[in-house]
């Protein structure tokens, strides 16, 4: 942006509508704190320089906000005109001061440049959105003459039944000159009952000494604020939309918008079909050509290309390219499949990295482990990381063959091509091209059932005086 504008976000209410111990501006939608969503908008319409205005506790807010932002603390929340006072004391060259609340997170930045811009251009007092709502519930209404011309903006409290049927809202951004707010803000009076400074109220001030407001319509869906979690709810279904249409547009089949939650900044390659009820939550990243669905559960999970994941969680986990996970696995955090890992049925991988072609295909649990390439790990094998107090690493090599039900107890290791027999316990290093058993050797007891239990009901020509063993010699 060429002009010098610096932007405050009032952040520092409490949200009391919202009934929560957790400030507003923090409640989140399609997986970010509002205030951060508003945050970004700003970064992504180029305004350098922007104030946070946060309340003494609200640390958690400066972190959503983050670290580029210049914040100032209102000490009481006596209203948004207060709010926008104490933004003042950080704004020190700029001639143009965008004002906008922390909780309108379906803004755009589009919209944002246009009112900034056409503010420079056309060289008003004041620049300001309003939006033609369905239902202006709580918000200031826009108060015009018979001819339209504009007077001032009435909060929902102090309105008349005449100004609350007004359909014409004041959805809280504005550019302002920034002489305009020195010369004004001081002039706000505090409104009964809790003794709040309206900053609407500098819009009737400014028309009165006969300088100049310009209004400018916006998309009613696009400016709603979020005072209470049906609104929250609502912005949540908005944003998500335009997160499944964003991906749309970039090549992604998504066969059920509807069932498909999609947060934030994730990211999916072309010709990727993500299938019914899925989840690609906090900062996932899908290449091209995958599978998604139905029922995946991503949670910063990282993806290469053509990956399937169906009914299954894979959460903090880098997949490598063509790897299959599921039907009902779970990848944990720290986990790394390289290229074509197959992960199958019930099977549980933690902070584990799986080699090319390794298969874990049923009711397993590979945990701290390094696990080379080729391997297959058998049905039922655990690997044993926890001995009560800590965790120990397992390590197996390439080309190995971890039978079914085998336990690894860590720390261990099992080297390239061996074998480990179905069932056994290892606590001991397995060599390289090996085979390790741990288990008894099994014992048949012939005739053993015959002996005890007499001999089948439908055979009972068969077994009187047949039979090898001394009878009851073996009886268990
Ligand atoms: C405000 C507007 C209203 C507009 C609506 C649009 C005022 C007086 N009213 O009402 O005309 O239609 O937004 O959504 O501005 N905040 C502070 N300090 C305070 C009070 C509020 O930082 O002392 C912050 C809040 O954290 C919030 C923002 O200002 O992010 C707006 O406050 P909120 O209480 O939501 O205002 P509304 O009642 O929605
Ligand atoms: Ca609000």
């Amino acid at each position: 942006m060429v002009c010098k504008v610096s932007a405050a976000i009032l952040a520092a209410g409490m949200g009391q509508r919202m009934r929560s111990v957790l400030p507003k501006v923090l409640h989140q939608v399609c997986g970010r704190p509002m205030c951060s969503l508003v945050r970004e908008v700003l970064r992504d319409a180029g305004i350098a320089h922007v104030v946070g205005v946060v309340s003494p506790q609200g640390q958690a807010v400066r972190a959503a906000l983050g670290a580029d932002t210049d914040f100032v603390v209102q000490p009481q929340p006596l209203g948004t005109g207060d709010a926008v006072r104490y933004a003042l004391i950080r704004v020190v060259d700029s001639a143009h001061v965008l004002v906008l609340y922390g909780d309108t997170p379906l803004l755009r930045p589009e919209t944002v440049r246009s009112l900034v811009c056409g503010h420079i251009a056309a060289g008003p007092a004041v620049s300001m959105l309003t939006a033609e709502m369905d239902d202006p519930a709580g918000y200031g209404r826009v108060v015009r003459d018979p001819e339209g011309r504009l007077l001032e903006i009435v909060e929902q409290l102090q309105c008349t039944p005449q100004q609350a049927a007004i359909r014409e809202a004041n959805v809280g951004i504005y550019c302002v000159d920034r002489s305009v707010l020195d010369r004004y803000i001081p002039l706000l009076e505090a409104h009964p009952p809790q003794g709040e400074y309206l900053f609407t109220d500098i819009v009737g001030l400014v028309l009165r000494d006969g300088l100049d407001v310009r209004t400018v319509a916006a998309d009613a869906e696009e400016v709603a604020g979020v005072n209470s979690r049906h609104q929250l709810a609502e912005a949540e279904a908005k944003l998500r939309r335009r997160e499944v249409r964003r991906l749309m547009d970039s090549g992604v089949t998504v066969v059920d918008p509807a069932t498909t939650y999609v947060d934030r900044g994730v990211t999916v390659g072309t010709d990727t079909v993500v299938r019914p009820h899925s989840y690609l939550l906090r900062g996932t990243a899908v290449g091209s050509g995958c599978t998604i669905g139905p029922g995946a559960y991503l949670d910063g999970a990282t993806l290469a290309d053509g990956v399937s994941v169906i009914f299954s969680t894979v959460e903090g986990s880098c997949v490598g390219p063509d790897c299959t996970i599921g039907p009902y696995a779970h990848l944990r955090p720290g986990t790394v499949l390289e290229t074509a890992v197959k992960v199958g049925n019930f099977a549980e991988v933690k902070n584990s990295r799986l080699g090319v072609g390794t298969k874990v295909s049923h009711h397993s649990y590979v945990g701290d482990s390094d696990v080379g390439r080729d391997t297959n790990v058998g049905a039922g094998a655990v690997f044993v990381n926890y001995d009560g107090r800590d965790k120990h690493r397992t390590t197996v090599g390439d080309g190995a063959f971890i039978g079914c039900n085998v336990n690894l107890v860590a720390p261990v290791r099992v080297g390239d091509r061996s074998y480990v027999a179905a069932g056994s316990t290892i606590t001991d290093e397995v060599p390289a091209e090996s085979l390790a058993i741990a288990r008894q050797r099994q014992r048949v007891i012939l005739e053993w059932v015959r002996r005890r239990f007499g001999p089948a009901p439908d055979r009972p020509e068969e077994g009187r005086g047949h039979g090898g063993g001394e009878p009851g010699s073996d009886g268990f």
